[in-house]
């Protein structure tokens, strides 16, 4: 019996496996929260149910052992799932002593060193969980929709996202990278199938370490035949769509679980804005508003809030120090003071960074250069007006990848569509029309000082039966952090590769 069907077993005896996940003892009971990947359940051990032994096994269980509790389910409301079990018999099956992570607080290198069993706290297992949906509201979504999935090597002979990210090897002698992008197998494919879907890991040597870099990730890459830049558009919404409905049907528990407002969420179901670069530009820069709201405007104002509130914490933890200091109080009302002055202490330290970023965002805004890529500040800023992903579209193309279209109405810009997610989290899907001229590829190729032998094949698709075709790539991880609101990219995957950090 696993916990998550508990509820079809009220009033029977059942075998629940599981690890002790937290324990509370009173006089002569045990209550023990066990966890067994479907969910929590409280288990009541008492001498009169479970017996002497039994009630002494329970009372020895430390965190993270792992046992097997038989007992009868008893409905119970007020408990998570709506059920509780009362045990009649305790069978240890692995001891733990000791266990690393304690309830108190622990710094992020500590926990990502204990990787390994970090992952069974509770707001990772529902990251996971939330993941493991989105990754197959993404197969269900493009399998419906006519799709094949291809696999996508990953030796390389080429770069495809520029060469200063490439991981080098040695395959049998002969230089080979580790793949940036399935894209250009994708477009042989799509030739071949029509549409297709890549999904599969793919590496960036990023020497720096930010929130959104990982060394290796899981991209998904649909290329279409028969598709412009527009068309593209449509399927990265339809997607979109079809990912965020399924994780709010499927993980209202998990998302309840690590916070997450989703309000922003709900609001993502809708169609989202379609922006030239140029018009970005002007947003960013404050020359032109979103809805009467003015990009800098309203930075300026966020900041003066951020300065006011914290004045207000300052003053606050001030204030609850003082009445714990006086002596006055019962031990149940300190530690509610106590409790709240650090919560009010990590909204402190959540507000003092963004009091050091707001000033950084809203200079490197008035100074952006025309014809720029954006930086993470630029997405920043521009998607904290909206509240729903935008696409931003025909990027001048010195900034873009070899690969892409010029629009042919205006050849100073490529056809390249970036999805940006809102709430600052920036870019979580790049993609667009593809360059199916001989003579244009040749000449970027070369312009990106590529070396031509490696592209001969690719090539080879623009020779015989060329179409118009577009395609993209979704960053998993990256999508999973903004879903989840995640502070960090490296809390989306189970064990993250980035700079820095190979182990565990
Ligand atoms: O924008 P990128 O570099 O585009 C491509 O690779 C194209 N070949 C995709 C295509 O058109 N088929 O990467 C696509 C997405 C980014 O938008 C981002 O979500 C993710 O991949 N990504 C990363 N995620 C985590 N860590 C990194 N270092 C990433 N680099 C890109
Ligand atoms: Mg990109």
């Amino acid at each position: 019996m696993y916990i998550q069907e508990l509820h079809t077993a009220i009033g029977k005896k059942v075998n629940l496996q599981g690890w002790v996940a937290n324990k509370r003892e009173g006089k002569g009971i045990v209550f023990a929260i066990l966890r067994d990947g479907t969910g929590y359940c409280q288990c009541v051990v008492t001498e009169e149910t479970a017996g002497l032994a039994g009630l002494e096994a329970a009372q020895s269980l430390s965190l993270e052992t792992s046992v097997i509790l038989e007992g009868m389910v008893v409905e119970d409301t007020r408990q998570v799932g709506g059920c509780e079990l009362h045990v009649t018999q305790v069978t240890i099956v692995g001891k733990s002593e000791n266990y690393p992570i304690a309830k108190k607080e622990h710094g992020i290198e500590f926990l990502m060193d204990q990787r390994h069993l970090w992952l069974r706290s509770t707001r990772q297992w529902a990251i996971m969980r939330i993941r493991n949906v989105i990754i197959y509201s993404i197969h269900k979504y493009f399998q419906e929709n006519g799709f094949i999935l291809m696999d996508s090597p990953i030796f390389t002979g080429n770069a495809v996202e520029g060469t200063s990210t490439l991981f080098e090897t040695d395959f049998y002698g002969e230089p080979a990278y580790l793949s940036q992008s399935g894209q250009l197998y994708g477009e042989a494919m799509a030739m071949s199938m029509g549409r297709i879907y890549t999904f599969g890991p793919t590496f960036r040597a990023e020497k720096s370490k930010t929130r959104r870099h990982l060394s290796e990730f899981w991209m998904i890459e649909p290329e279409m035949a028969f598709c412009d830049i527009f068309q593209n558009m449509d399927v990265i919404e339809g997607m979109m769509h079809a990912i965020i409905g399924e994780v709010l049907a499927k993980c209202k528990n998990e998302l309840q679980t690590i916070g997450r407002d989703t309000a922003v969420l709900e609001s993502s179901l809708k169609t989202y804005p379609r922006i030239t670069y140029d018009e970005a530009v002007r947003i960013i820069k404050g020359e032109q508003d979103v809805n009467g709201v003015n990009s800098i405007v309203s930075l300026e104002q966020e900041l003066a809030t951020v300065k006011n509130r914290l004045a207000e914490i300052d003053a606050e933890i001030a204030d609850r120090n003082a009445k714990i200091e006086s002596g006055a109080l019962k031990k149940g009302e300190i530690n509610f003071n106590q409790s709240k002055i650090d919560a009010l202490k990590q909204e402190r330290n959540d507000l003092e960074e963004d009091e050091r970023n707001i000033p950084q965002w809203i200079a490197s805004a008035k100074n952006f250069e025309y014809g720029n890529d954006f930086g993470g500040s630029d997405e920043t800023v521009i998607t904290r007006l909206f509240d729903s992903p935008i696409m931003v579209y025909d990027w001048p193309h010195e900034v873009k990848a070899f690969y892409l279209k010029r629009n042919p109405e205006d050849s100073r810009f490529a056809r390249g569509v970036d999805v940006l997610a809102p709430e600052g989290y920036g870019e979580i899907v790049g993609g667009g029309e593809r360059e199916t001229d001989e003579k244009a590829l040749v000449e970027k190729i070369n312009e990106h000082k590529l070396p031509m032998e490696a592209f001969e094949w690719y090539l080879d698709l623009r020779r015989y039966g060329s179409v118009p075709h577009s395609g993209f790539g979704l960053g998993l991880e990256r999508m999973v952090t903004w879903v989840c609101k995640l502070k960090h990219v490296r809390e989306s995957i189970p064990f993250p590769r980035m700079y820095g950090r190979l182990k565990p």
